[in-house]
């Protein structure tokens, strides 16, 4: 078995195809891959063979490699994480597919799901985490192929990543041949293989080779630019904090949206004033923290520590004000529009 993403046979399939795996499945097909897809919505299927012309299936059988594009929030309360869904779909691929295969878990979920992940699939396919930062209103500039983190559960899981996503890998880890991973795997024989090769096998782990240090360049590939971190931890983390950190400045604007109503101030007059200098960048509120990102993922990262985040915790309580605020200001609107009518 191969342990290169090498070639434009590759088959790939995309598992959920909402928002997000539509564009995702686009692109990948546009790079030459041959793409199928597959969401448990038999609409979000149809959706995809006839908007972007690709194969669907319900099968998961022998591919190289799945993205995974599902989502993670709970279905009846959006603003809270769910990774149920996420799991099945892990449970099937385990049954499923080739030993050896690449898993990129594209979706954002909390910290620690990838080695979760990886134990559920038996240590026996490379598992990636490659946190998307698509923004659906500036698709051009921040789509499919703007830089983002990768990280992986092994050093060889890292490689395969990397080589599908930029073309070529910095890491220097050297991959088993796949059967002899698999086999060790299943065999539950964890040998020193420092006796044996380069590389050692500690606990179902890899250790980085870095004297094997991989120069070759591959082609044809995603060409998305990657960062790199060191643990899958990291990239699981970059995701929920980068949109924790969004969820504090849109709080902040919300928090002097109402500090300005209070005090009789008028809030745009002030922010223009606030925003003309250089490292300042008040937002503008709407109607509330919503959709099923920002706020799914600032509680997974809330719920990613012993110690909970106070100025998270106090931005949820802001948000939460403005709101009800925002509600009872349309109320009273109207109220008197009807007024006026009557
Ligand atoms: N939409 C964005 O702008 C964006 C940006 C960055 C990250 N993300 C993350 O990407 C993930 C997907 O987001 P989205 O916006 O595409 O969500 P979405 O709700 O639009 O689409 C998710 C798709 O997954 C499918 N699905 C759910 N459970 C499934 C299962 N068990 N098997 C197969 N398919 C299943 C749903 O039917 C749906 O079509 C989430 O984790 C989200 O946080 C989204």
């Amino acid at each position: 078995m191969s342990n290169s993403i090498n070639t434009k046979s590759k088959k790939v399939l995309v598992i959920g195809l909402g928002q997000l795996g539509l564009p995702v499945a686009k692109y990948v097909n546009d790079k030459g891959f041959d793409v199928y897809g597959y969401d448990i919505n038999s609409e979000s299927m149809l959706r995809a063979r006839e908007k972007i012309g690709i194969k669907t299936t319900t099968s998961f059988r022998n591919f190289d490699i799945y993205i995974i594009c599902v989502s993670t929030h709970n279905p009846s309360d959006i603003s809270s994480p769910q990774i149920e869904g996420l799991i099945s779909v892990i449970n099937k691929i385990s049954m499923e597919a080739n030993n050896g295969s690449l898993v990129s878990i594209e979706s954002t979920i909390p910290l620690g799901t990838s080695k979760k992940i990886f134990e559920l699939l038996e240590h026996r396919l490379h598992v990636v985490h490659a946190p998307h930062r698509w923004y659906s209103l500036e698709e051009e500039k921040y789509g499919v192929n703007q830089l983002r983190v990768i990280g992986g559960v092994n050093p060889c899981c890292l490689k395969l990543g990397e080589e599908f996503y930029t073309g070529h890998s910095k890491c220097g880890a050297q991959v088993f041949p796949d059967d002899e991973f698999v086999n060790n795997y299943n065999g539950q024989e964890k040998t020193d293989r420092s006796t044996q090769g380069p590389s050692t096998f500690i606990e179902n782990s890899f250790i980085m080779d870095t004297t094997q240090i991989n120069s070759q360049g591959y082609s044809p590939s995603l060409e998305i630019p990657m960062h790199t971190v060191s643990t899958i931890e990291i990239a699981e983390l970059t995701k929920i904090i980068e949109n924790s950190h969004r969820y504090l400045q849109i709080a902040f604007a919300e928090e002097l949206y109402l500090y300005c109503q209070a005090n009789n101030i008028l809030f745009s007059e002030l922010r223009d004033a606030l925003n003309t200098k250089w490292n300042v960048e008040i937002l503008e509120p709407r109607g509330g923290i919503g959709g099923h990102c920002l706020p799914k993922d600032t509680k997974m990262f809330l719920n990613s520590s012993k110690v909970r985040s106070k100025i998270l915790l106090s931005a949820m309580e802001v948000d939460s004000l403005y709101r009800d605020f925002m509600t009872r200001r349309e109320k009273k609107l109207i109220t008197s529009v009807e007024n006026l009518k009557n």
